[in-house]
């Protein structure tokens, strides 16, 4: 007789037990749209958006994503129960950020201009939010040779810690220069080139693993036209130069503005994995999952706005979704990849700042609407987040969830059962 134990899933459970001790007084925030969100060690930090006052957010907070298989994270995404979030104290000079562009290098998020509460108040700060001090530190960056005052503007981090900024809204959308602020050396330099696209804004902004940049949808400056999806503009890091993919689709996808990508990476192979260290892994398929926004009304998918590029293939499709979806297509959200769940947080409901926060689980192909209760896989430190953070330091605790799988055996990064005879 074979007895059936989930024995793994068991310690971690204790694992985040023993976290939980540890939380902070839970933090209600505002509702907000155009806000950032970016992944340092198995915590998600928010900051800025507008919020339901109209007021740009200056406050920072955080979700602790290796809480999240605890009860008390129980969240349906129509309930009044929401997840756990933290309040941050941080010293500087904040004023906030709405519509801004944010990435995370190591333990730090760089974040560049946004716009004011008004329409048209465009804003080049450039801020450096150190997590790895308490209280928090922001600085204030030099922005001499930064991009001009803008918003909508999605920056990428490379391998190396440059993080390219293009595009964006500044009332005029003629500049098509990229700015490369290198965060080793702290300085700007820019690419001018005579391929490159018009300035675009609101666009979705994902890294491949070859170092390209796929610069996904978005408006033109002309402010009405949505960027096509048949031919993407896409940054070569290696030649610094742009180049252009053509794609197909199984559905007509119009133009959208104001959406998110993730890159999801997808392994089939039947090798021992330690948790998610993606370079002992190769994936065997990749596609880019674009969720939300504005979109075109000759817009013709059906299955709450999700559609994915087959980096492959260059092929769009409309995938069917499984589970219970959020009854609205939110835009100016935030999507962050962790751990093969993609967290959506916020994001602007019909002219509404909104509060909802809803999961979508993206394991091995599959696209899943779940809730905080059914997310039962361990924490990882993935390095690559498919919004650019980096995640550099491994907690404690993930060395102890690498020494569990190692002891346990994990295949393709979701534990199996083990079967004890008795
Ligand atoms: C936020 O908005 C409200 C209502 O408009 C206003 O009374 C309040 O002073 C604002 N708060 C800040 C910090 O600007
Ligand atoms: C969500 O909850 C509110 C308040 O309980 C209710 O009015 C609304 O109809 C619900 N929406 C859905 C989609 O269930
Ligand atoms: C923030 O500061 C307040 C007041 O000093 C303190 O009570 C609170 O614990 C601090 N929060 C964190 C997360 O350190
Ligand atoms: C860029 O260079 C890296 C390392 O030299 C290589 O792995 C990658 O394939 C190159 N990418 C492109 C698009 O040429
Ligand atoms: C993309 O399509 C255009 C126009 O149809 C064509 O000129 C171009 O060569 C194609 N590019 C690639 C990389 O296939
Ligand atoms: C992953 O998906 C493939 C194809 O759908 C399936 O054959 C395989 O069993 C799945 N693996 C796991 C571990 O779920
Ligand atoms: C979450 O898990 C519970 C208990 O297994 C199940 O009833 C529910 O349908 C799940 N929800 C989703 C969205 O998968």
């Amino acid at each position: 007789m074979n007895l059936s134990i989930s024995l793994v899933s068991r310690l971690f459970r204790l694992l985040f037990l023993f976290n939980a001790v540890n939380v902070l007084q839970a933090f209600i925030p505002l509702p907000r749209f155009g806000h950032n969100a970016n992944l340092i060690n198995n915590k998600i930090y928010y900051f800025g958006g507008k919020d339901s006052n109209g007021n740009v957010s200056h406050d920072l907070f955080y979700l602790d994503l290796t809480l999240t298989s605890t009860p008390q994270y129980l969240y349906a995404s129509n309930s009044s129960k929401s997840p756990e979030f933290s309040l941050l104290n941080y010293t500087g000079d904040f004023q906030g950020t709405y519509l801004s562009g944010s990435t995370a290098w190591k333990n730090s998020i760089y974040a560049f201009g946004g716009e004011g509460a008004k329409e048209g108040d465009f804003k080049n700060t450039f801020i450096k939010i150190r997590i790895d001090s308490n209280p928090i530190i922001i600085e204030q960056l030099d922005n001499t040779n930064a991009p001009s005052p803008r918003g909508r503007l999605t920056p990428v981090v490379d391998k190396q810690g440059k993080i390219y900024f293009f595009g964006g809204w500044d009332g005029t959308g003629s500049d098509n220069t990229m700015y490369i602020f290198d965060s080793n050396s702290a300085t700007w330099t820019t690419v001018k080139s005579d391929s490159a696209p018009d300035m675009i804004w609101g666009y979705a902004a994902i890294l491949t693993d070859d170092e390209r940049i796929l610069y996904i949808g978005g408006n033109h400056h002309d402010k009405i036209r949505y960027m096509p999806f048949d031919s993407i503009p896409v940054f070569n890091i290696n030649t610094s130069d742009w180049e252009r993919i053509n794609t197909t689709a199984d559905i007509p996808i119009a133009g959208r503005v104001a959406h998110v990508a993730i890159l999801d990476r997808i392994y089939r192979t039947n090798d021992v994995i330690f948790v998610s260290i993606n370079e002992l892994k190769v994936a065997d398929k990749k596609r880019v999952i674009i969720y939300g926004g504005e979109r075109d009304s000759s817009d013709k998918t059906t299955n709450g706005g999700i559609v994915v590029l087959d980096l492959s293939t260059k092929k769009f499709t409309q995938p069917n979704i499984e589970g219970k979806r959020p009854d609205y297509i939110p835009y100016r959200t935030t999507a962050t990849y962790f751990n093969d769940y993609i967290f959506v947080a916020f994001g602007n409901r019909n002219n509404i700042p909104s509060v909802e926060f809803n999961i979508l689980d993206i394991y091995n192909g599959t696209l899943k609407w779940v809730q905080m209760a059914n997310l039962t896989r361990p924490p990882s430190n993935g390095p690559d987040n498919g919004a650019g953070s980096v995640v550099d330091k491994p907690s404690a605790n993930v060395g102890i969830l690498i020494i569990l799988a190692i002891v346990f055996g994990i295949k393709n990064g979701r534990f199996y059962e083990l079967e004890i005879p008795i």
